[in-house]
């Protein structure tokens, strides 16, 4: 089902009396992970209103080819590209003539004729209609030019008749629609990231924390959503935008983090922890402004969990990868950090290099398991965090189900 998570379906619906099953259409392209945008023709209007559609894809139904209000808002060349497909269901015989002919004579067929997208069709009508030689050759036609073509299926009609031109179920499209899609590498896991740093409050103005931009975690949570998994990034306070499709949960302190960690367990395949963790919080956080008085000034820290740890020792462990920052020794103090918290994977970063590391859009680092490593030499934190999420798509794929409630 992963195959459609994170796609932009572009639905067309066309004025056929199978055009009240696009309702259930957007229904199952969303429950697949599309965000779903709807195009409707004049005619489709006669058979299910656009209230209906709207409602259901959560998104304003595009009617009209020369629309001001639109095209201040999404217009129809924004649209064509941002479709990542093109659906079109039902398609009435109407429509594919008009399609094969290449008119752009109203919004759905401009769309087509401007889209970069592959297009799909789902054509329905009557038998008699589906068995003519025009539409055969229209179709025809279409293939030839690489629209896709799904269904349509025999049987009953609206009208009487029983025979070949009946829409394919909406189950039957969306497959068709998914198999236009390569898989991605980590297609329908669900991967829970932490990233930034967290803040350990002293009094409700002060805190104690780090440096940590969380620009390496949410690169992260980036690429895992590109990849295909259900992706959720708890945050400490951080200025980033949340990347598409990501659910985040933002959080302050360790504590929280932990927390919110821990509640996620049973519904996790993968946990990335990418955070700048404060080790230590201070024993009491004052209710009111601490007040300057005494030249000396002693804090009691005590400390915070440790939140990886917690996760690997679960007893619905999922694959847990961490981060090791060092300035010496790198390797050798990685690697025994992921033996110690009992950890799938670890990603040794040298933090003493000024050229990589807390604010900087770049990092280097070597990626180590229990029999293996790959050295990642410096490069953007997009393209690591894609090297990354190979490597556990690989290690994932190769321990498949073994590493559920065990610890490596
Ligand atoms: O022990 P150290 O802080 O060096 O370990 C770093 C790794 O442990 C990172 O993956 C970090 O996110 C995680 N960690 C944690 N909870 C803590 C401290 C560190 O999850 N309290």
């Amino acid at each position: 089902m992963g195959r459609l998570y994170n796609r932009n379906v572009l639905l067309g619906v066309t004025g056929g009396i199978a055009a009240y099953k696009s309702a259930q259409l957007i229904r199952d392209l969303r429950e697949a992970g599309a965000t779903v945008r709807v195009v409707m023709t004049h005619g489709a209007t006669e058979f299910i209103t656009p209230l209906t559609l709207q409602a259901l894809s959560g998104q304003p139904v595009h009617l009209e080819l020369l629309d001001a209000e639109a095209e201040a808002g999404m217009g129809h060349i924004e649209l064509a590209r941002w479709a990542d497909l093109v659906l079109v269901a039902p398609a009435t015989a109407d429509f594919l003539s008009r399609l094969a002919q290449g008119r752009a004579d109203d919004l759905l067929t401009t769309l087509c004729l401007a889209t970069p997208a592959p297009l799909l069709v789902a054509p329905a009508m009557n038998q008699g209609m589906w068995r003519d030689a025009a539409t055969g050759a229209n179709i025809e036609l279409l293939a030839s030019r690489g629209v896709h073509i799904t269904g349509p299926s025999e049987g009953s009609q609206a009208c009487g008749d029983v025979g070949p031109g009946r829409l394919q179920e909406p189950a039957e499209i969306v497959a068709a629609a998914q198999g236009l899609f390569a898989a991605g590498v980590l297609d329908g896991l669900r991967v829970t990231v932490t990233a930034g740093p967290t803040r350990e409050a002293l009094d409700p103005v002060r805190y104690i924390s780090n440096h940590s931009s969380g620009k390496m975690g949410f690169a992260i949570a980036r690429a895992a959503a590109e990849a295909g998994a259900l992706t959720t990034l708890i945050s400490g306070p951080v200025a980033l935008e949340t990347p598409e499709s990501v659910n985040r949960i933002e959080v302050t302190s360790a504590v929280e983090m932990y927390d919110t960690a821990l509640a996620q367990m049973g519904q996790c395949d993968i946990f990335v922890g990418c955070a700048a963790v404060a080790d230590y919080r201070p024993a009491q956080s004052q209710l009111q402004k601490i007040k300057k008085g005494q030249e000396t000034m002693q804090l009691e820290l005590v400390r915070n969990p440790d939140i990886i740890a917690a996760v690997a020792a679960h007893s619905q462990r999922p694959f847990t990868v961490g981060f090791a920052a060092e300035t010496q020794d790198v390797l050798e103090y990685a690697r025994n950090k992921m033996q110690d918290k009992q950890l799938d994977m670890i990603v040794a970063n040298d933090v003493a290099r000024d050229d990589a590391g807390f604010n900087s859009d770049q990092n280097a680092a070597t990626l180590l398991w229990a029999d293996g490593c790959l050295e990642v030499p410096l490069t953007t934190k997009g393209e690591l965090a894609r090297q990354l999420v190979d490597t556990i798509a690989g290690r994932w794929r190769q321990g498949k189900g073994k590493h559920k409630g065990k610890v490596a």
